[in-house]
């Protein structure tokens, strides 16, 4: 390695993303055009992994606990040894706890910035897995549902049995989303926590059902379907007792003309789909009010999908 790689930094942007899309618990995920995690990742002197958090949200500092650190220490283990200390400096821009796929963000940014610092011994593909481990850091969950599609871009469905496999959905042209962040916290891990380990299998064969019409409507470019098949009887009646006010601001997306509404991932974030611009600014303004009626402040951001995914800033 001669000095001036030694002197390469590169700079890596990864969007937020609403997980589960509804229906679809731990399979399915869209990326968004909103707010996204920036990661730095150079060359450092000092031997290891070393993180630098550029904002005043506490992360753990402990790397195998920082969805930043974890994935990039697997991604070494798997390169040629003499690769040196590694800095990598955190611009947190996704409010961890959220629901918006904030330790996903993180994972995500820092292996695609190191993979491209190493002169990338690695396919997008490839990195899926290392992703992965930050994730599973942070959250203590090995769900793909926010690292897919925060890699690939756009709407992902994924297979808990088998995480790496990993399959693109349409992304119609006239869908648009609506995602309300409150000023309250869910841990994704507590929020997993609470929920009952067994199904009904009345209850499992209406959501693959839904999950299916999601999936149909996405490939159709039928609103209709979409809002049917984003309709989730089993998580979300169990989660939304932790989001102060959900039930009202969900009768508010809808009151306003969204296809649907539900919890964005593990909560709190709330998101409806629609299928024009104007629907989701009324829908996003409603929904607002909806929660400041239960004295809860929250941020309105209105996007469409984000269909790049993780991408290069700056690679000086
Ligand atoms: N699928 C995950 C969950 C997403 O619902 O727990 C967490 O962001």
């Amino acid at each position: 390695m001669n000095g001036k790689t030694r002197e390469k930094v590169v700079r890596v942007s990864a969007p937020a993303t609403v997980g589960n899309m509804g229906s679809g618990f731990d399979v399915l995920g869209m990326a968004i055009d909103g707010p996204a995690d920036v990661i730095s990742a150079g060359f450092k002197g000092k031997p290891g992994v070393s993180i630098y958090n550029n904002t005043s949200c506490g992360l753990p500092v402990n790397p195998l606990r920082n969805a930043a650190a974890k994935g990039v220490m697997t991604l070494l283990g798997k390169v040629e040894a003499g690769v040196p200390g590694l800095k990598i400096v955190i611009e947190k821009k996704i409010p961890p706890g959220g629901g918006m796929g904030s330790s996903a963000a993180s994972a995500v940014a820092s292996v695609v910035a190191v993979n491209e610092l190493l002169g990338k011994p690695f396919s997008r593909e490839e990195l899926l897995p290392f992703c992965l481990d930050g994730e599973e850091a942070a959250s203590r969950s090995r769900h793909a549902d926010n690292v897919a599609p925060c890699l690939f871009g756009g709407i992902c469905l994924t297979d808990p049995s088998d995480p790496g496999r990993v399959i693109s959905l349409p992304v119609p042209g006239f869908l648009h989303v609506c995602l309300v962040y409150p000023a309250l916290k869910v841990k994704t891990s507590d929020a997993r926590r609470i929920l009952k380990k067994q199904v009904p299998l009345a209850d499992a064969a209406r959501q693959w059902s839904r999950v299916a019409t999601l999936v149909a409507g996405l490939y159709a470019g039928n609103a209709e379907w979409i809002g049917q098949g984003v309709e989730d009887r089993l998580i979300e009646p169990q989660r939304s007792p932790l989001i102060k006010g959900f039930l009202q601001v969900k009768e508010a997306a809808l009151s306003a003309g969204a296809l649907n509404s539900s919890i964005s991932g593990a909560g709190p974030s709330v998101f409806a789909l629609c299928d024009n611009r104007q629907t989701a600014e009324k829908a996003g303004n409603a929904m607002q009010k909806a929660f400041e009626k239960q004295g809860v402040h929250s941020t309105v951001v209105v996007s469409l999908p984000n269909t790049t995914g993780a991408r290069i800033l700056e690679s000086l």
